[in-house]
Order: structure tokens, then C-alpha cells, then sequence
């Protein structure tokens, strides 16, 4: 393992005043979402929507890392361009999403368990020579009555610090995503009680495994309620909720935490972040940041809908958003910056 560099590439990640856009959405999620808008599901319509992101003006200047999935990282531009040297031609750093998802936790109803270690050595070699300098690694936490188990919880953590520990070994900053789902009825006191333990039980999962802390990402869910729970906490609850939690359990050694948006809108994924970093920004051991998929990309998307001539309209939306989540990840972002209401 070069510690050096992997500090280096961890530091190029979050020390800036960026964030990371993940558009590592699997083939089957990638053709749901392109489903729903009458998208054609196919590899030459996946590869086109990633040119669309990667080729957004100014996408350099929000993001510094953009993970991809296997597909998207063997493909390129049009014009012949490999997507890996479009995003670091503009000062991005390419990531790869590396587990096999989410399965059926046997034994367990109701609980995943994410799948991916067998082989992960030589695929992680292999997405080095391609130019990948850091990964990503997600696990899924259900939250529901007698869930999640503590079976659950432990198999997760164990096999995203053996991930951690073998990226590191590759010369990857490894991202470690543990997600507290946000379906359900819970409350946000509920979520913050599953998300403590499932990070005290990950970061004593890595410590296990020898993951040296200072090169590594940590990619939780804010602490909210459930989607369905009647009682939702204003903007400034969640963000002291979240930062509590983080101070309790995330080791100060960590450079950075980069949230996922799980399903919130841009504009709610952008104030919470933002009211974090107003609020605790002085006194964090750690940077905050994103690493949204749905945040950034869901209104380019949406605008998109396969057709050639709104590439350019829904590049601008996406640059919209990535402006915003940067100026959530500074403490800057305002009302004004969406046209003078937060939805
Ligand atoms: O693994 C999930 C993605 O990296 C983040 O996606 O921001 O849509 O939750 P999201």
C-alpha cells in the first residue's frame, strides 16, 4: 500500500471545495429510470446520457471525482474520446463502483447483503490500469419493525472493510457506503440510533481489517425521518441530528464524508448540507461533501428524455445542480441560487 498516494488522491477528492458525482448507476437501474421516461434501456442510449454528463460545461469546476460503473468506464465519447480521459481532462478524478449489489441476506427477510469480494483483487488491478484511482462500495440497511438485525449489520460492515482493505492494497481510495435506507415510517430518532450503530460496527470492522482511516471516504445518509413518517424535522434539526451522530462515531483521522441524497429532491439534499456546513463548519475534524447521483442528475434526466437536441438544455440543468451542491458543500448556498424559493 503507498499511503502517500492514497492521501494525496483522498486530499484531491474532498479537501477542496468540491464534492463527487456518482453516475454509477447499474445497468438494470440505469434502464428503470430511463423506463419511466420512455427511455430505450439500451447500452447505445446508457452511453449517450453518461456522454451527456461527462461532456457538461463546467462540470470540472463542482465536481472532483465521478464514479462510474463497469459498463460506463469502457466506454467512450463519441468522437472516440475514452470517458476516463474526458473526465480527467477536466481535472476529475474517475472512480468505479466496484460491488456486485445488494442480495437477499439469507435467513433474514427483508435485510441485503451486498456481494462483490470474490475476485475483487484482480478487478481492482484492472480498474487501475484503466485510470481509476478510487472506488466505491454500497451496503443497504433497512430500517422496519425488528430491522434491521444485527446479522445484518455485521456481514455489511465485514464486507465493506475487507472491500476497504483490499482497495487500498490496489492504490484506491476506497468509499465506504454504508446506506440507512430512508423508506418507511421511522422517525429521525430511529434513524439516528440504527445509523450510530451501523457506523461504530463499520469503523470497528476497519480498524479490524488494518484500512488506514486517512485514506478513505466515508459515504453515509444524512440522519432523517422516514419518508412516510408524519413528522419531518426542519432543515436546521436534520443537520445538527447528522453532524451529532457523525462526531459520536466517525474517527477524526477521516478526511472527508461525502453524503448520498437516498431519494431527496436537489434543492433538500443541497440545504442540509449546506446548514451542516454553516453550523458546524469551524469545528469538524472532517470535511463535508456530496457524492449525489439523484440530486444532480435527476432534473438533466428528466429533461433529457433520449433526445439529441436537449442535450444542451439538460446539461445546463445539470451544471445547476452541481453548482448548487458545491455551494451547499462552501455554506453558500441560498434560495436565490433556485430562483428565489426552496421547494
Ligand atoms: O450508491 C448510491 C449512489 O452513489 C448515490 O445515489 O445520491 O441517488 O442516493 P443517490
Amino acid at each position: 500500500m503507498n499511503e502517500q498516494e492514497l492521501m494525496v488522491t483522498t486530499n484531491a477528492l474532498v479537501g477542496g471545495e468540491k464534492g463527487l458525482l456518482a453516475m454509477d448507476e447499474s445497468n438494470p437501474t440505469c434502464d428503470k429510470r430511463f423506463a419511466k421516461l420512455g427511455i430505450p434501456q439500451t447500452e447505445e442510449a446508457r452511453r449517450a446520457y453518461r456522454e451527456l454528463i461527462v461532456a457538461t460545461p463546467g462540470l470540472g469546476e463542482c465536481v472532483s471525482g465521478a464514479i462510474l460503473c463497469d459498463e460506463t468506464i469502457r466506454q467512450s465519447k463519441k468522437d472516440g474520446t475514452p470517458f476516463v480521459k474526458a473526465l480527467t481532462g477536466v481535472g476529475i478524478i474517475p472512480g468505479i463502483k466496484v460491488d456486485g449489489g445488494a442480495k437477499d441476506l439469507a435467513g433474514h427477510p427483508g435485510e441485503k447483503i451486498t456481494e462483490g469480494l470474490d475476485g475483487l483483487r484482480d478487478r481492482l488491478a484492472e480498474y487501475f490500469q484503466m485510470g481509476a484511482r478510487f472506488a466505491k462500495w454500497r451496503a443497504v440497511i433497512a430500517v422496519g419493525d425488528g430491522l434491521p438485525s444485527r446479522g445484518c449489520i455485521e456481514s455489511n460492515a465485514e464486507s465493506l472493510a475487507r472491500y476497504a482493505a483490499l482497495c487500498q492494497e490496489a492504490g484506491l481510495v476506497p468509499i465506504v457506503e454504508p446506506e440507512v435506507l430512508m423508506d418507511g415510517g421511522h422517525t429521525l430518532e430511529r434513524c439516528r440510533q440504527v445509523t450510530e450503530e451501523v457506523l461504530r460496527t463499520v469503523f470497528n470492522k476497519l480498524y479490524n481489517q488494518r484500512v488506514m482511516f486517512e485514506g478513505m471516504i466515508l459515504k453515509p445518509n444524512m440522519i432523517l425521518p422516514g419518508l412516510a413518517c408524519p413528522k419531518q424535522e426542519t432543515v436546521d434539526e436534520v443537520a445538527d441530528a447528522t453532524v451529532n451522530s457523525l462526531l459520536r462515531v466517525v474517527p477524526a483521522a477521516v478526511p472527508g464524508i461525502a453524503f448520498l441524497s437516498g431519494g431527496q429532491s436537489g434543492e433538500l439534499a443541497s440545504a442540509r448540507l449546506n446548514a451542516m456546513n454553516v453550523r458546524f463548519k469551524q469545528r469538524l475534524p472532517w470535511a463535508l461533501t456530496f457524492s449525489f447521483a439523484r440530486a444532480i442528475q435527476q432534473p438533466a434526466l428528466d429533461i433529457w428524455h433520449g433526445e439529441e437536441a436537449k442535450v444542451s438544455a439538460a446539461q445546463k440543468a445539470l451544471f445547476h445542480r452541481g453548482s448548487c451542491s458545491r455551494a451547499a458543500r462552501r455554506g453558500q448556498y441560498n434560495a436565490a441560487m433556485e430562483g428565489g424559493s426552496l421547494k
